[in-house]
């Protein structure tokens, strides 16, 4: 599907990443939340910002719902919809973490092929967070009444009732929101992010 014209070269500025990490006191990291609708990926990207933001760094939240209204408001949720879906929010993602800023995307991203391929994009800045959650308490918390339309029919290949979703191998992170509190699971990442270089 790559058509990249020969006529198109890659321009280089003057001020660079290094130069704008400087300036910020932080590193450009993608940290990719992944699991199941309702899991607590939004939540715990916000609360994790919140954080952040009080220790002076620049984050973003890329937020599956949101991206959907705009840049990929003409995508489904075929498997195939979804993969180009993570497909360009992993280039954009690239462009956040090259500007500096620690950017939090929250994507159900159901597939492992889909999530490696943003993971062999971003390399050493990416970081996994297995957002996991059993199905049932998910289905029991249904904030957006999407379980329920599911079950019932009118919404079509959902993500753990007619659509698989392949949970990580090797996530540099596993919060259990069904066991773990927020407060839990946002000092692990913290935990995490400080020891990794120069990232906070
Ligand atoms: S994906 O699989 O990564 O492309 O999905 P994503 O872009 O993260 O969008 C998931 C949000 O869209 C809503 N929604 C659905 N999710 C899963 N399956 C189906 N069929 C579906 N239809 C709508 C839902 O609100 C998801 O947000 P979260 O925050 O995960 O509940």
């Amino acid at each position: 599907m790559a058509v990249t014209s020969d006529n198109v070269v890659w321009h280089s500025s003057s001020i660079n990443r290094e130069d704008r990490e400087e300036l910020l006191g932080q590193r450009g990291t993608l940290i990719w939340f992944t699991g199941l609708s309702g899991s607590g990926k939004s939540t715990i990207a916000n609360a994790l910002q919140e954080r952040l933001y009080k220790k002076g760094k620049l984050t973003y939240v890329l937020d599956g719902d949101n991206i959907r209204h705009g840049l990929n408001g003409d995508l489904g949720f075929s498997l195939e919809d979804r993969k180009e879906n993570i497909r360009r929010i992993g280039e954009v993602g690239k462009l956040f973490v090259d500007s500096g800023i620690i950017t939090l995307g929250t994507f159900v991203s159901p597939l492992r092929e889909d999530r490696l391929q943003v993971r062999n994009l971003l390399k050493q800045d990416f970081i996994e967070v297995y957002i996991k959650c059993s199905l049932e308490t998910c289905e029991q918390r249904d904030p957006k009444n999407l379980y329920k339309k599911a079950r019932n029919g009118e919404i079509k290949d959902f993500t753990g009732i007619d659509s698989p979703y392949e949970e990580p191998e090797n996530p540099e992170i596993i919060l259990e929101t069904d066991v773990e509190d927020i407060d839990t699971c946002i000092d692990k990442i913290i935990e995490y992010l400080e020891l990794k270089e120069n990232t906070i």
